[in-house]
């Protein structure tokens, strides 16, 4: 296992480029599945979940690589397709299960490993499988396996109980070679969902409503390959944003997905943090003092739930207390009792928590415990007194290419070590 030790302090000056989102990149690569024909995807971050991905494409029976040793780009080509996702790659990424909806309308079957409980909660996928009966298809429960099957997917008009992510995204690529028009309401809008939505149409699926709550998909009989670039990653992006405000330094973070981004922009700007905009990217200034804030986070265009763990490490940086409020996600506040073994003040009852903020934060060791909990520890690190070590960065790994490369390269100070 790995480590990352943080001696803090320094403010953060210069340029980072964004890389491709992870988030759009499992989708739209797992939806070569539907596609006849080679496809090349360009901006796939080199990141744990991608390695993943590749794999289990590979599994059901697809050609899937990076191109070369170190780029971005992937080629992939669907071919004699197999039907089942196993355990142990569900089990490292939950996202597995989006091989549902694309096997089903390839194959008429498909077996998926169901994801258990994970860090963050139980994340059950009921939504997307009582979606896709809705299609047609029948599901069963064999020996820990989701086993589907159906004659054929048709249209249907389906109206989601909760804007899902995932469920949204399995329902588009499911529903692209249905049989007739599939109506999504309710449907998740975040940017990610967007770029599948163009993803899908670049191959010849034809889907309208994009951005908004309704997807209207009229199914085709078939997709064609494309050459396809992934949207940047908001979330990174977020992540570096944080970080020039926590620091109080300055960045500007080429390719930014600033658009994707105006409700965490609004929330800094709202606490004394400066922003410029420009074609090239988003430059951010941090303030002279940081004032506190309230945060609830939402489906998109809301406050991203995958950017609460940070701003709350910011939070304790500012004037007075600050508030959060996790409505997306339950236990997703491992973070904060290991920012307050650093000295934050953080009062936490049931889905909110009261930031006291203003006191220093003083290095010391700590435990990655999820995905964004892990960033946030990051962020805390750089703005600390002192030496902080972050443990167990596997997580971080998952979703951050090269960060502290990334970071390093604009003041900050963090080796990577083994951690015995
Ligand atoms: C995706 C993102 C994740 C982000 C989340 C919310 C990927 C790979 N992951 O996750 O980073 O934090 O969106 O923006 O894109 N739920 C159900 N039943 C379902 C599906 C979801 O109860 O069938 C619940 C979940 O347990 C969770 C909430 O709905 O509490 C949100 O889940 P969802 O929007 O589906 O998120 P993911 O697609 O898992």
């Amino acid at each position: 296992m790995e480590k990352l030790v943080i001696r803090g302090g320094r403010p953060l000056r210069g340029k980072i480029e964004i890389s491709g989102s992870k988030n759009a990149a499992l989708p739209i690569m797992l939806a070569c599945i539907l596609v006849d024909g080679p496809v090349l995807y360009r901006n796939v971050p080199r990141l744990r979940d991608i390695f993943t991905t590749l794999k289990l494409l590979r599994i059901l029976g697809c050609s899937a690589a990076f191109t070369d040793e170190a780029g971005h780009e992937v080629a992939a080509e669907a071919g004699a397709l197999m039907p089942e996702a196993p355990y142990d790659l569900v089990c490292t990424m939950r996202a597995s299960v989006l091989v549902l909806g694309p096997l089903l309308a390839r194959l008429g079957r498909a077996k998926v490993a169901l994801p258990g409980g994970c860090a963050i909660g139980a994340r059950p996928v009921d939504l997307h499988l009582k979606a896709l009966e809705r299609m047609g298809a029948r599901f069963d429960l064999d020996s820990g396996y989701i086993v589907g099957t159906c004659a054929e997917l048709r249209g249907a008009d389906i109206t989601f109980d909760f804007p899902t992510v995932g469920g949204t995204e399995n329902l588009l690529m499911a529903a692209s070679l249905a049989r007739g028009e599939t109506i999504l309401r309710n449907a998740a809008r975040e940017p990610e969902i967007s770029d599948l939505v163009n993803f899908l149409c670049a191959c010849g699926a034809e889907i309208s409503g994009e951005g908004s709550d309704t997807l209207h998909v009229r199914g085709v009989s078939s997709l064609r390959g494309c050459a396809y670039s992934i949207m940047p990653d908001r979330i990174e992006a977020g992540t570096f944003l944080t970080a020039a405000a926590i620091t109080g330094g300055e960045l500007f973070l080429e390719n930014c997905p600033a658009e994707a981004l105006n409700a965490v922009i609004s929330k800094l700007e709202s606490m004394g943090v400066g922003f410029e905009r420009n074609p090239e990217g988003l430059r951010v200034r941090s303030g002279a003092s940081l004032k506190s804030a309230g945060v609830t986070t939402r489906p998109y265009p809301g406050f991203p739930t995958d950017m609460q763990a940070q701003i709350m490490a910011l939070m304790t940086r500012a004037e007075g207390s600050s508030t959060v409020e996790e409505t997306i996600f339950e236990n997703r506040f491992m973070h904060v009792p290991e920012l307050g073994r650093m000295g934050a003040d953080i009062e936490l009852s049931g889905s909110r928590a009261v930031i006291r903020g203003g006191r220093p934060l003083i290095g010391a060791p700590v435990m990655a415990s999820d995905l964004r909990a892990s960033a946030s520890l990051v962020l805390a690190g750089l703005a600390a007194q002192g030496e902080t070590q972050v443990r167990r960065i596997y997580h971080l790994d998952r979703g951050y290419e090269h960060i502290e490369h990334k970071l390093n390269a604009v003041g900050a100070d963090i080796t990577r070590l083994e951690d015995r």
